[in-house]
This record gives C-alpha cells, sequence and structure tokens, in this order.
C-alpha cells in the first residue's frame, strides 16, 4: 500500500467495525473524520434526512471540501423503520451525499459495510421499495415486512452494484464496493445474543467454519485495502468476509 495520507470519513466510527476501522487507519497516519449518534468527531443521526445533511455540512467543513475515502459503515439490527433508514437510506446519503467531495481526491475510494445477511430470506416488496420507491413508502412497509435487516442489506449490495458502474462512480473514477461480514464481536452481536435462542438461531443462520466470529479488526483491514490508493480496479462487490458462510449457504448457485 502507499505511504501516502489520506483523508477518510468513517460512520459508525463510536463503535465496533467502525471504531476498529478508524483506529487502523489513524494508526497508518492517516486522517479519520469519524461520523456517529456519539463518540466522535462528527455527531450526526443517519436515520433521518435532517442528521444525513447535517452530516454531509459538517464534513464538507470539517475536510475543507476534499476527501479521499467514504467508508459507510453504520448500522443497527433492530428490526422494522429504524434499521431501513440507517443501514440503507443513512448508507445511501453518505455515499451519495460526500461524492462531490470524493471527486476532489486523485485516488478517491467509497466502501460500504452490507452483510452476510444480505443472501438470508428477504422481503421482496420492501426490496423493490427500496430499490425503486421513496424512502416514506419503504419505511412504511417496514413497519410490518419481515426480514428488515436482511433485506436492508441486500439493498446496499444491489444498490452498489447497480452504480458502480455508471458515470458517477467508475467513469469517475471511485471504486464503489462493500465488505459483507459473518458474525463480528462488537457490541450490535452482543445485544442480539443476550437472548440464548436468538444466538442460536443466528449461528445456526450463519455458519462461519473457518474460524467463527471474529473480531472487528479482521473487517477493518479489509475496509481498509478497499479503500486504499491500491485498490484502482475492483468495484460493483460485495467482498464476503464471513469465514465460509456464503459457500455453506449458496454453495454451487452463484457461479
Ligand atoms: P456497533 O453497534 O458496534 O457499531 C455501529 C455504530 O453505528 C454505532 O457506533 C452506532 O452508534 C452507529 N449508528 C447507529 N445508528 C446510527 C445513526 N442513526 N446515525 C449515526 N450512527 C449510527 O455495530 P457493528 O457490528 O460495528 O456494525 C457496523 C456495521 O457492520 C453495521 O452496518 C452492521 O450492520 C454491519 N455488520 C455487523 C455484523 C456483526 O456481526 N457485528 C455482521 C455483518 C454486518
Amino acid at each position: 500500500m502507499s505511504n501516502k495520507i489520506r483523508k477518510y470519513v468513517v460512520t459508525g466510527a463510536g463503535s465496533g467495525i467502525g471504531l476498529a476501522t478508524s483506529q487502523l487507519l489513524e494508526s497508518q497516519g492517516h486522517r479519520v473524520i469519524g461520523v456517529d449518534l456519539k463518540n466522535a468527531e462528527i455527531i450526526a443521526d443517519l436515520s433521518t434526512p435532517e442528521g444525513r445533511s447535517s452530516m454531509v455540512d459538517q464534513v464538507a467543513k470539517v475536510s475543507e471540501g476534499a476527501i479521499d475515502a467514504v467508508l459507510a459503515v453504520a448500522g443497527v439490527d433492530i428490526a422494522g423503520p429504524p434499521t431501513v433508514a440507517v443501514n440503507y437510506y443513512g448508507a445511501l446519503a453518505t455515499l451519495v451525499g460526500l461524492r462531490s467531495l470524493l471527486l476532489q481526491s486523485p485516488a478517491p475510494r467509497a466502501v460500504a459495510v452490507s452483510s452476510i445477511t444480505s443472501v438470508h430470506p428477504f422481503d421482496q416488496g420492501l426490496l423493490d421499495s427500496m430499490l425503486d420507491g421513496t424512502e416514506e413508502e419503504a419505511l412504511k412497509i417496514a413497519k410490518t415486512a419481515p426480514y428488515s435487516y436482511a433485506t436492508s442489506k441486500r439493498a446496499l449490495s444491489r444498490w452498489i452494484r447497480r452504480n458502480a458502474a455508471n458515470s458517477e462512480w467508475a467513469e469517475a473514477g471511485i471504486p464503489l464496493n462493500a465488505i459483507a461480514p459473518g458474525l463480528v464481536k462488537t457490541e450490535l452481536l452482543s445485544r442480539l445474543f443476550e437472548d440464548p435462542e436468538t444466538e442460536k438461531r443466528i449461528k445456526a443462520g450463519s455458519p462461519m467454519p473457518l474460524g467463527g466470529p471474529y473480531e472487528p479488526i479482521a473487517a477493518a483491514e479489509l475496509l481498509a485495502f478497499l479503500s486504499s490508493e491500491s485498490n484502482g480496479h475492483m468495484t460493483g462487490q460485495t467482498i464476503f468476509i464471513d469465514g465460509g458462510a456464503d459457500v455453506v449457504l449458496r454453495g454451487d448457485s452463484t457461479w
């Protein structure tokens, strides 16, 4: 990797994967502008249109109008509208909202955090609404639709695939990718594992024969590569870092 100092925006920087990524990048000498509800340089709520536009304004100010990479990491798993609002619309607002600042960089990069659940069962109506409808409609559907977390992550990976090769991203020189972690030992997972039945169900739903649930630094290292200058030719991909869960779940069905 190049030793040049780069300016990164990391959402979800207050905890888990976002915190580990921020610390890793800072340890490499880079400048990180963290965004979160708490414990970050920029405090903004990515679940609301006001919070998202405040985030864009604050980043523009703090970065003096130029950044090298955006990492949309913030996410929640609390079923229903908040999950759709943060994981999909919050991530899109981060990627799209900061794109003009990225264009000032000689080596701009964008990465989002999807999930192994992007290949889990999902709700088709909610997915269609997220990809082709309005946020208002999607949030309404999310009140009753099942699988809102998995659907939000499927929509995010699909959106990246649909947009990565177009004039705003690839043709503008910006690789746009996602990572899909399996189970990562963060606060998000600990909260879910408070209920032993849920823990059993989640572990069975994402089997990880290679090493099992892992520490956030492993996901951080992949995010750091994808957002580095070295990644000049990979785009539109969702890279599974899941201990083999995707292989077990989807088997031969993809190639
Ligand atoms: P975490 O709970 O440790 O960190 C998530 C961060 O996002 C928190 O600091 C939280 O305050 C922030 N956040 C939540 N809502 C926000 C909002 N409205 N506005 C601004 N920031 C907000 O969780 P973790 O595990 O580090 O999650 C990071 C990403 O990784 C999420 O997108 C999650 O869906 C994804 N992921 C996590 C997995 C896991 O097993 N931990 C597995 C696959 C994906």
